[in-house]
């Protein structure tokens, strides 16, 4: 069963197909970070403009890169949500309208499960339960995995995404956009033991929710105590607050993820988003889940940003279940 994916839910404009739901044929993903970049962080309006305007080529490049035509495709499936409203809606329609004049089914995925779903495309040992660390620039949230299609939202952010206050003390340093990768270059240079930020709510009783607005209040404070504006701050302290920042945000990551598998009895960790490209925090997981004997998961880089693939993997599944139970129900002899 071949699915075509589309994924529009912020700002990668993604299309893939993809195999009985693990072998990827294509995956073309165009980024809109060059269009955001000047404003530090992503512009909603923007994106969904930008989403009608590549979608069809995209789509187009995924079919050719797969060598497929339009009619091998069993069915198409778009990320209805969460994620920016207009930007959904492109990819939405889109994938309706396809749909429609192929006859085929359309099907809405959720974008979060996707995410979780990616693990499963990538390793064939791993199974339910698992718990799943979400980090990115849209989202950050640890979600429990009973089984497919069964999962318990351990704990969320309570303001900032990780990746947005990556990309806010980034903009806020002078370093660049996306924010993730310039802190992390910065840090490799810096002493992350320089400034004690702080690792807001590790004993709060909502144990599993994060929150970043303190840390990036308490980031801008120290940098403004140093010197009259971020420009003026000597290098070696801008990247020793780099790299305290990031052991700030890591810590945080890591003790609430371990705390939530440990909660659910649960020894299998998928670390997913555009936030487990840092090195910092896979390091910083992987010796806390080994010390656990917790074992980590973490998706290729491709499948850990924004991505159709991980969309048409989980509509594979999704309707495989679908099929599986109208052939059973269909089985069923009447008395
Ligand atoms: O999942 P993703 O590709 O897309 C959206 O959330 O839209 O994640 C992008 C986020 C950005 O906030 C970016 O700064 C962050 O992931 N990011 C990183 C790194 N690479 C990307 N954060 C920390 N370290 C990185 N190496
Ligand atoms: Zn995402």
């Amino acid at each position: 069963m071949i699915i075509l994916g589309i994924e529009t839910s912020c700002d990668e404009t993604s299309a893939s197909l993809v195999g009985d739901g693990h072998r990827i044929l294509s995956l073309v993903t165009s980024t809109q970070i060059d269009f955001h970049r000047i404003y530090g962080g992503v512009v909603p309006e923007i994106a969904s403009r930008l989403h009608a305007e590549t979608i069809r080529e995209v789509t187009r490049k995924a079919l050719e890169d797969a060598s497929a035509d339009l009619e091998e495709i069993d069915a198409v499936a778009a990320t209805s949500g969460p994620g920016l409203l207009g930007s959904l809606l492109v990819g939405v329609s889109f994938a309706n309208a396809l749909a429609l004049s192929l006859r085929k089914p359309c099907m809405a995925i959720n974008h979060l499960e996707a995410h979780i779903y990616s693990a499963f495309m990538e390793f064939s040992e791993i199974e339910p339960p698992v718990v799943a660390l979400l980090v990115s620039g849209g989202h950050t949230a640890i979600v429990f995995m009973e089984d497919f299609g069964r999962y318990r939202m351990m704990g969320s952010t309570l303001d900032d995404a990780a990746g947005e206050a990556f990309d806010k003390i980034a903009f806020f340093l002078g370093l660049g956009y996306p924010g993730g990768p310039a802190i992390e270059k910065a840090a490799l240079k810096g002493n992350r033991t320089a400034f004690e930020f702080p690792r807001a709510m590790l004993r709060h009783k909502r144990l599993y929710d994060f929150s970043f607005s303190g840390l990036k209040t308490s980031v801008i404070n120290k940098v403004r105590s140093l010197a009259e504006s971020p420009e003026l701050l000597p290098e070696k302290v801008k990247l020793d607050v780099a790299a305290s920042f990031q052991e700030a945000v890591c810590d945080a990551l890591v003790a609430k993820t371990i705390a939530s598998a440990e909660e659910s009895g649960v020894k299998r960790v998928v670390l997913t988003g555009g936030v487990a490209a840092n090195l910092r925090l896979r390091e910083k997981l992987g010796e806390a889940c080994e010390k656990k004997e917790i074992r980590l998961f973490t998706p290729s880089m491709k499948l850990c940003g924004d991505n159709a693939a991980m969309i048409a993997g989980l509509a594979f599944y999704k309707r495989h279940q679908a099929l599986e139970f109208i052939d059973d129900v269909s089985s069923v002899k009447p008395i």
